[in-house]
């Protein structure tokens, strides 16, 4: 893989060759193709879709469609089983208040975990609330990861919900997660998939998983922000009720009476993310063009040199030294990680400092945040030197106080 020649699809790369861009988990960086994608959508286009009846508006309706078509083969589902959101909490938060809502009641349980992002976790914290569902958590190994065996202590005869991460995004953990959703079918119970950190890095096949709900961003895989997807089975999607009401979705309209469309329709309501559909269905062509095993050994080698160097380095506390994916968890000693931030934003090397989200993981680890670096397929070595030079430069700056 010719990284300098990657790098180049990048205009921030362009713009800013010695950029250290270490927070793709936050968000991934935007190649040409995907502007030119948004680009083409607004400068051609720029018209509404299903609604007009002239040729721009069904040229629209068609590059939005055939987005859905491109991203239902990326994930190898049906065309109905994608919705557009926008994004992996707004699809989180879908499966929540529609299935939960409409089929939990008291005595029911659901299983989540510690290591699960908010936007996971805290929706079904709601409708446990709500309906009087009960709310499980997993309990994390040694190394806080979520396991076969601890999940099969949790899974019970009254599992009716599973909320889990395929990827943790402080931890950058891989949950055995096709294991998990074989174990919970068999007691019938539904598994509903954060996959918001592994769509970027991995193949991920909803029929191999057999997975009944995958949410994840296009914002983090090299697509526009503000768009997002649902993965349903067709027919839990077709027996759950619509959350937001109006517009596109619905399809008679009396006044003593209402009928929704068919999935995914009836849960985008009003006028679609357009742009964002055609720049993700471009991005996921994009992804597939470097390749996911291209992607993962790019992330696995910079990972592994970074952890290298900074094991070097006293003071700094690993949390997830044994990841396999392109995440590293720390802080150092003494220093609160975003007081170290700023020095390594000083050396133009972008990394994430906080909770990420995710407050249930960082009180586990003790702390009240950690520094993240987090690599793709765009990173490079000189990316770790400043990266660990940064390090150094904080440490001596902060160890003096
Ligand atoms: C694991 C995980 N789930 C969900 C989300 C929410 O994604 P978004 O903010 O794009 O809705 C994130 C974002 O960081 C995440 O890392």
């Amino acid at each position: 893989m010719d990284i300098n020649k990657i790098r180049n699809d990048f205009p921030v790369f362009r713009n800013e060759p010695g950029l250290a861009y270490l927070d793709s988990a936050a968000m991934a960086l935007k190649p040409d193709c995907v502007i030119k994608a948004v680009d083409d959508y607004y400068n051609k286009l720029g018209v509404n879709v299903h609604r007009g009846v002239y040729r721009l508006s069904y040229e629209a309706t068609d590059k939005y469609e055939e987005a859905r078509t491109i991203i239902s083969k990326f994930l190898n589902c049906d065309f109905e089983e994608v919705v557009f959101t926008r994004g992996a909490s707004a699809s989180l938060n879908l499966v929540a208040s529609s299935y939960g809502l409409a089929f939990l009641k008291p005595g029911d349980e659901v299983i989540t975990s510690e290591l699960e992002h908010h936007s996971s976790h805290m929706p079904w914290f709601n409708v446990c609330e709500k309906t009087g569902a009960k709310l499980k958590y997993v309990e994390l190994d040694k190394e806080n990861r979520i396991t076969v065996e601890n999940f099969k202590k949790v899974l019970t005869k009254n599992t009716k919900v599973v909320a889990l991460t395929y990827v943790s995004n402080v931890m950058g953990y891989i949950t055995p997660i096709k294991e998990i959703i074989k174990l919970a079918h068999e007691v019938g119970a539904i598994v509903t998939v954060d996959g918001a950190q592994a769509v970027p890095h991995m193949k991920v096949d909803v029929k191999d998983l057999d997975c009944d709900f995958l949410s994840f961003s296009g914002h983090k895989l090299c697509g526009p922000t503000g768009i997002g997807v649902l993965y349903g089975k067709k027919h839990l999607l077709e027996k759950m009720p619509p959350i937001e009401f109006g517009g596109d979705m619905a399809d008679t309209v009396l006044l003593d009476s209402q009928t929704y469309k068919a999935p995914p329709y009836k849960f985008e309501t009003g006028t679609p993310i357009i742009a964002g559909a055609i720049g993700l269905a471009q991005a996921c062509k994009y992804l597939e063009s470097i390749g996911f095993e291209n992607i993962i050994n790019q992330e696995k080698k910079l990972r592994l040199k970074a952890i290298e160097e900074l094991k070097k380095i006293d003071g700094v506390i690993i949390y997830n030294e044994s990841c396999e994916t392109g995440v590293i968890s720390f802080n150092l000693e003494g220093i609160h990680p975003h007081d170290a931030a700023s020095v390594f934003d000083n050396n133009d090397v972008c990394i994430r400092a906080g909770h990420h989200c995710a407050q249930l993981i960082t009180k586990k680890l003790g702390t009240i945040g950690t520094i993240r670096a987090s690599f793709y397929f765009y990173n490079r070595e000189e990316d770790i030197d400043k990266f660990i030079k940064a390090v150094k430069e904080a440490k001596d700056f902060f160890g003096q106080f």
